[in-house]
């Protein structure tokens, strides 16, 4: 992670988080333990909780927590647990939340108020977390500033769409060992990350089918090659599911009903609510683990239909999320949008922000350089001519 070791050196140079606390709760993963080493250099006190139940690496939590981070993490967490976790790392006292889903702040928002006023901003890493946090400023609740990581155009085009691209299938791979050849995929929701799984779906020889509610998305995939309809027709037809969208209930009992013998079902958006999977364990006669991180429901039709990790984000829960040189720009944004808030402390309103776009540009330019690619400069007629209407 060439960029955010650049980062890391400057950090320990100047100690911009000196005194504070930095609070996160997020995929605890290898790139996410550099990530918090950044902040630790940085001068940082670092308290860490992974962001779903299944995501969590022990090896690196362990690690982390040898190197003087307060980790309340272990792969596995029950519901209970992992609001538990929530509220330890809050007690750390933390003065900027580093959130994936924005669990850390509506934990603040509504069992912790007494960090409100002491936290001085927060970064969001996933699409999920920014509409709730939008939610927030629109209710009139947010209480302080929030940098939208996820729309910095170094994460979504490059973490969301070739990351998952590649980590989402990863997952499917390494949980099924099945061939992705000939079969027909379907794939729901055709956003940044939507878009990324089916071109690599696609590259693999499957049949991709995309389902959107999205007209202008919807009519991108079409011209992409892909074949778009509804997600009724889409199920009796689909020999694998993977849902992309953010949104609840794209996959339910109605659908279950009408797949195939052996469909599988995996989910790669931020919460497991995209597959009913409550519906799925009702409607089964039985359910037995088939291979590690795949479930079989046997219906009461003696139709089989396989879960891939619990409907949770199969590229965190059953691979290790995405490659590092993607999340080297997520994480560059990160930390040098942590660095911005408390930089502009009483200066950002309780707002969502965007990353600033000199920070989003500088991680592009490190990055680059950072891989031995040069690019060209503008010269001045060139600039002239740009900007001139003559
Ligand atoms: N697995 C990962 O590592 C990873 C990485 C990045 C983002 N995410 C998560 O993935 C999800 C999608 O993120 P994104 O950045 O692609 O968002 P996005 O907003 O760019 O795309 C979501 C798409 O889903 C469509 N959609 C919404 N409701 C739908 C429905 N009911 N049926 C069909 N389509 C529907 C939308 O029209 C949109 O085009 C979010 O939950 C995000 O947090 C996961």
């Amino acid at each position: 992670m060439p960029v955010l070791e650049k980062i890391r050196a400057r950090f320990e140079a100047e100690k911009p988080f000196k005194g504070l606390s930095v609070a996160m709760c997020i995929h605890l993963e290898m790139k996410t333990a550099v990530l918090g080493q950044t902040f630790q250099a940085g001068g940082a006190a670092v308290a860490i909780t992974g962001s779903n139940p299944l995501s969590t690496q022990d090896d690196v939590a362990a690690a982390l927590a040898k190197s003087g981070v307060n980790v309340y993490a272990w792969k596995g967490v029950t519901p209970e647990e992992h609001h538990s976790n929530l509220l330890h790392v809050l007690s750390n006292n933390p003065h900027v939340l580093i959130d994936d889903g924005g669990e850390l702040s509506v934990t603040v928002h509504t069992e912790k108020k007494e960090l409100l006023g002491h936290v001085l901003g927060a970064c969001e890493e996933t699409t999920t977390g920014v509409h709730r946090y939008r939610a927030m400023e629109k209710d009139g609740v947010l209480k302080y500033p929030v940098i939208a990581v996820n729309d910095a155009f170094t994460k979504y085009l490059f973490d969301s769409q070739h990351g998952t691209g590649q980590s989402a299938l990863e997952g499917i791979m390494r949980a099924t060992n099945l061939l992705i050849a000939g079969k027909t995929i379907v794939v729901a929701g055709y956003g940044w990350v939507g878009r990324g799984i089916a071109l690599r779906l696609k590259g693999l020889g499957a049949n991709v089918i995309v389902t959107e509610v999205d007209p202008v998305r919807a009519l991108e995939a079409a011209m992409e090659g892909y074949r778009v309809m509804r997600m009724k027709e889409a199920t009796r037809v689909g020999d694998f599911f993977v849902t992309a969208t953010g949104c609840r209930d794209i996959i339910t009992r109605e659908h279950f009903a009408e797949m195939k013998d052996g469909a599988i079902l995996a989910n790669a958006g931020h919460f497991d609510v995209e597959i009913d999977v409550k519906s799925l364990r009702e409607d089964a006669a039985e359910v037995r683990v088939a291979r590690q991180n795949v479930q079989e429901y046997k219906m009461k039709d003696g139709k089989r239909l396989y879960l891939l990790a619990e409907g949770r984000l199969v590229n965190l829960a059953a691979a290790d999320g995405h490659p590092a040189e993607v999340m080297d720009m997520s994480f560059a944004n990160q930390a040098l949008s942590a660095e911005y808030v408390v930089k502009r402390k009483g200066e950002l309103q309780p707002k969502v922000y965007p990353v600033p776009l000199g920070i989003d540009k500088e991680i592009a330019r490190l990055w680059l350089e950072s891989h031995n690619m040069k690019i060209d400069a503008i010269t001045d007629a060139q600039a002239k001519y740009l900007t001139s209407w003559h």
